[in-house]
């Protein structure tokens, strides 16, 4: 989860390198550093904290040479502190780091009875000795690196850069990312395509178990046998552009407003709504003949699957099974070859998410990915790209790629319904044109801001806080929950409405504020008499309803937030928005760092 560049250049890399984190920074920002061959030797500046201190270190103290390589931290081993920060030194050997190297402790207690003494807690640490041991034992700096990578178990996205030789970065892959971008006398090594954008957009990514030598006129590719083997070199389509916060105070607060245009282009994609049908889509399983549909994925991403599961359910009759990511690729699940599977990511990195699919794809299972960045690793080896078209999110909490994950699964779950025969036409047409209403309602949503911000001045004085719901409405319940979490660091739990008398409901008094999420559906009046059972208790109702479902509750509350009455297939895409409303206020009375919450990372690519 943490962001590596390389350069080997014509010019000072340093800044370069320092432009290229930048673009990384969503995937840690606990530490950064660079280190270059100056005047012959390693030197290196590392900052605790964002990316911003690395760049003041380096304004007063800057850094000369045109070979380097950077790194942005999201910490694993050791406290985020400047000691930890890479890149790590051994000797001779400079090395930056993505991933867990789990063996690293049995490595560790090996080199120190070599003499080797550690200063830092990390695992990235024993692979600079690892290869500086090597070159100590006689062997070449490209060989030394290739015996060091044989030694380690775990997942790693690697560069290795050696002060002898200003013209070699060694990278290596297994597991996390890694690109190489092509240059005119000048190569480049990144963890993503945009990384490099603004340098080439000629790129070649490394598969797991390959290892590249890198200099500025070629570069040479192998995989762990030492074989050379031969990848695609394509044109990425990443823009250079770093995106902007506009008029936002936040990127989170531009992705929330952005949300009623990027839902309607996701639709678009999936829906004619001119003839009122969702489209037929060149998918690798026929929606008539499977049997079920697995779907998995993490976090937010995985609440979207959640309200999937309903979805395609009611709509299509096609059973559903669902897990978090982390849970599926381990639990051996049997899974027929009559299914499909579905794998919800933004980034299409996430590491547990894409275990499971490469589990599914050795099961020999159709899949999917639902994935926001198209050149991501899920994008590659799924059998078929279901692009959210979000465009870029920022902020590390999950808004519209959330909503955009919503819009492609219900426009799926009305195509499954055509194609197994319980949806007629003119019900598709009918459900087609409620989708097209999801913008236009959207920008009505987000207009109930300012009551909802001032919901958000009391809110932010929780210690604890319940969001119930019933329905599609649980997992947003559940959603609404993570994101005041991850944004407030208030407690927060979703629930079932109806599950809340079985153990919840012993933490309700007058200081736990409860949200409640019931637009006026079929059962509304249950989660009505759940509400009462709060209010019973002395706990304060937040209601999320519609107009109907406030004329209709006679419950007090201490604020009702009123949307406007909408068919019930959009009403998931549209209560996320106040949900996350609610949580971006919160956070900001609060004053957390609200695009950057502490101990997380936009990309989450460790176990
Ligand atoms: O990139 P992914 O969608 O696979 O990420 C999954 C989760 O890490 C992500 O949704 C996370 O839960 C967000 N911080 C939620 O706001």
């Amino acid at each position: 989860m943490c962001g590596i560049v390389g350069i080997v250049g014509h010019s000072p890399v340093a800044p370069l390198i320092v432009d290229a984190l930048k673009r990384l920074e969503y995937r840690g920002y606990d530490s950064a550093g660079v280190a270059t061959i100056e005047h012959g030797a390693l030197a290196r500046r590392r900052a605790e904290g964002k990316l911003i201190n690395l760049e003041r270190r380096l304004t007063a103290d800057p850094l000369d040479g045109t070979i380097g390589i950077g790194h942005t931290r999201w910490a694993t081993h050791g406290v985020p502190n400047e000691t930890n920060a890479h890149p790590h030194f051994s000797d001779d050997v400079a090395i930056v780091h993505n991933g867990i190297i789990e063996n690293f402790a049995e490595l560790r207690s090996e080199l120190e009875k070599d003499g080797y003494v550690f200063s830092s807690q990390t695992d990235t640490e024993v692979v600079a000795h690892l290869v500086s041991r090597e070159l100590r034992r006689g062997a070449r700096p490209v060989d030394a690196a290739f015996r060091a990578l044989k030694q380690l178990r775990g997942a790693f996205a690697l560069a290795i850069m050696f002060k002898g030789d200003d013209d070699l970065i060694v990278g290596a892959r297994n597991g996390p990312p890694l690109a190489v971008g092509h240059g005119e006398g000048e190569m480049f090594l990144g963890s993503d395509a945009i990384a490099l954008a603004p340098f080439t957009d000629s790129i070649t990514y490394l598969e797991d178990g390959d290892w590249a030598v890198i200099r500025r006129n070629n570069i040479q590719i192998f995989d762990m046998s030492g074989e050379p083997v031969e990848r695609l070199r394509r044109q990425s389509i990443g823009t250079s552009f770093l995106v902007d916060k506009g008029n936002h105070r936040h990127f989170m607060h531009k992705e929330i407003h952005e949300q009623p245009e990027v839902i309607s282009h996701t639709l678009g994609h999936y829906v004619d709504f001119t003839n009122g049908t969702a489209k037929a889509l060149d998918l690798p399983w026929d929606f008539a003949k499977v049997d079920r549909l697995a779907i998995s994925a993490c976090g937010t991403a995985y609440l979207a699957g959640l309200v999937g599961k309903y979805w395609f359910e009611r709509l299509a009759r096609l059973p559903v099974d669902i897990d978090v990511a982390s849970e599926f690729r381990y639990r051996e699940m049997p899974i027929s070859k009559n299914s499909a599977a579905l794998f919800v990511s933004q980034s299409g990195e996430t590491a547990d998410t894409l275990a499971s699919l490469r589990y599914c794809r050795g099961e020999g299972v159709p899949i999917g990915a639902i994935v926001n960045v198209r050149e991501s690793t899920m994008a590659r080896e799924a059998d078929v790209i279901l692009p959210t078209l979000a465009g870029p999110e920022i902020g590390v909490a999950s808004t519209k790629a959330f909503t955009c994950q919503l819009s492609v699964m219900a426009s799926l779950a009305i195509r499954a319904g055509v194609a197994r025969g319980h949806i007629a036409k003119g019900e598709e047409q009918v459900l087609v044109r409620q989708l097209a209403e999801a913008a236009r309602l959207a920008t009505q949503v987000i207009k109930l801001e300012d009551q909802i911000e001032k919901v958000a001045r009391d809110l932010a004085h929780s210690r604890d806080v319940l969001y119930l719901g019933r329905d599609t409405n649980y997992p947003l319940a559940l959603e609404g929950a993570l994101k005041l979490k991850e944004l407030s660091y208030i407690h927060a739990e979703g629930y079932a409405a109806g599950e809340l008398k079985h153990g919840p409901i012993a933490l309700i008094d007058e200081n736990m504020p409860v949200v409640v999420i019931a637009p006026h559906d079929r059962i509304f009046e249950k989660t009505v008499s759940n509400m009462q059972e709060v209010a019973a208790r002395g706990g304060k109702i937040i209601l999320i309803t519609d107009e109907r479902g406030a004329a209709n509750s006679t419950l007090e509350t201490l604020d009702t937030i009123v949307l406007p009455d909408m068919p019930e297939i959009i009403a998931p895409i549209l209560y996320a928005l106040p949900v996350q409303m609610l949580a971006y206020h919160t956070a900001v009375f609060m004053g957390t760092d609200v695009d950057q919450p502490r101990n997380l990372a936009k990309s989450v690519t460790v176990e």
